[in-house]
């Protein structure tokens, strides 16, 4: 992998040194160039000691070497990664602008573009800002999502650069082998919703987001992709074919339909267990003289236990949200429902529970063998998952 990191002035310029190191680490060769306002954020000396190369910020290079820096450059790699990217340098890539190293090197630059945007929340939702991001993802250029949380301005919201192992496992992403090239894979994710009456349901606190990033990793890594998914917030992967589904009952027919030309089914969603077993059709009233109401439930089909069944049968991936006894209760899962693998994950530590961008898991395979993903954001856990997979297909 060879990477031109790009630098421009935000505040989380400050990170691009760590992020050159964990480039390195995952076996890059990183050069840097730094827009003049990113040198006022990041030390150029700190970059050029850990890239080992001299660092790029004056347009006009260094006379006496003659040759011209950035088309050499251009000739040598593999990616341009902008990060973090600016308002200013995004408009500037849209419309071509070139008007100092940086921005001159992408227009020279031939292989892939990938462009972390960072910047306030206000910028960012700015309608200039928006339309120069889809003009740079319109031509192909990856866009890494930044991150909410509190900004160094002292705002909340949109705008974060997401962290250096973040990028880092992108990056790989985008060099990765196409090692499901010719799989359709099923993936399922998000809640379901049970009908108590026309306005209220019952569901759970599942996000969506470990499904969300298993159905992105495995279209990235060449597969077919058919997402099945609750109700979530997220938005869709690129690439990938979205099933909208409300209820248990939806999501089984759903995947049962698709299961027999799927070879993996990887189960992410968080499916309710029962339903309540009369809905009513009209909104329940409160009874002055009632301070109690039941309501009865019954259990819903397994999804797992049914595809289980089916001849052929797929790779099945079954997941378990656990509170306690992590490997005991996921190893009976596994064998209860019949899964080929079982991913398991203690759902009451918040810092990788519900609703959290990170995730650490145990993967349990049929055979007995085990093997723990440290905490990670959910895009490299779902990366390990499906190498996972991929080992015990082929074993
Ligand atoms: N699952 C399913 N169909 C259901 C319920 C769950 O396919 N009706 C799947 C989930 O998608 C997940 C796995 O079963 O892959 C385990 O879900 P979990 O809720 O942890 O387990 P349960 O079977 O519900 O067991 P328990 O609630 O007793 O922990």
């Amino acid at each position: 992998m060879k990477i031109v990191l790009g630098v421009s002035g935000g505040i989380a310029a400050y990170k691009a040194p760590e992020l050159v190191r964990r480039l390195q680490d995952v076996g890059a060769e990183v050069r840097v160039i730094l827009t003049p306002n990113a040198a006022r954020f990041v030390s150029p000396l700190s970059l050029a000691a850990v890239s080992k190369h001299g660092v790029i910020i004056d347009q006009w290079g260094d006379s006496e070497r003659g040759g011209v820096d950035h088309i050499e450059l251009a000739r040598w790699a593999d990616l341009l990664l902008i990060a973090p990217a600016t308002a200013n340098i995004i408009a500037k890539l849209a419309v071509g602008i070139a008007d100092d190293a940086l921005t001159t090197y992408a227009i020279a630059h031939r292989a892939a573009v990938m462009v972390a945007p960072a910047m306030n929340t206000f910028m960012l939702q700015h309608p200039t800002v928006i339309e120069n991001v889809e003009r740079l993802r319109a031509r192909g250029i990856e866009i890494v999502e930044p991150d909410s949380g509190l900004l160094a301005c002292g705002d909340e919201g949109a705008g974060r650069l997401p962290d250096v192992p973040v990028i880092v496992e992108r990056v790989k992403a985008r060099f990765a082998a196409r090692d499901l090239e010719g799989k359709r894979i099923l993936v399922t994710a998000g809640p379901t919703r049970e009908a108590i009456d026309p306005v209220r349901y019952i569901s759970n606190r599942s996000s969506g987001k470990m499904g969300y990033a298993i159905a992105d990793a495995a279209q990235r890594r060449g597969a077919r992709v058919t997402l099945i998914s609750g109700p979530t917030s997220l938005a869709t992967p690129a690439g990938v074919e979205l099933t909208s589904i409300t209820t248990a009952k939806e999501m089984l027919d759903a995947v049962m339909q698709a299961a027999g030309s799927s070879q993996i089914v990887i189960k992410a969603a968080a499916v309710a267990d029962f339903t309540p077993s009369a809905p009513a059709d009209q909104k329940i009233k409160k009874q002055a003289d009632r301070d109690e109401i039941s309501i009865a439930f019954r259990k819903n089909t397994d999804i797992l236990s049914e595809l289980a069944k089916l001849k052929p049968r797929p790779f099945i991936v079954a997941f378990a949200a656990e509170t306690g006894s992590l490997e005991a209760n996921a190893r009976e899962k596994l064998a209860q429902k019949d899964a080929d693998l079982i991913v398991a994950n203690d759902v009451s530590d918040a810092a990788i529970g519900f609703d959290s961008d990170e995730n650490e898991v145990l993967i349990i395979g049929r055979d007995g063998s085990q093997s723990k993903v440290e905490r990670a954001s959910k895009f490299a856990v779902a990366n390990r998952i499906l190498d996972a997979v991929i080992q015990r297909l082929h074993g």
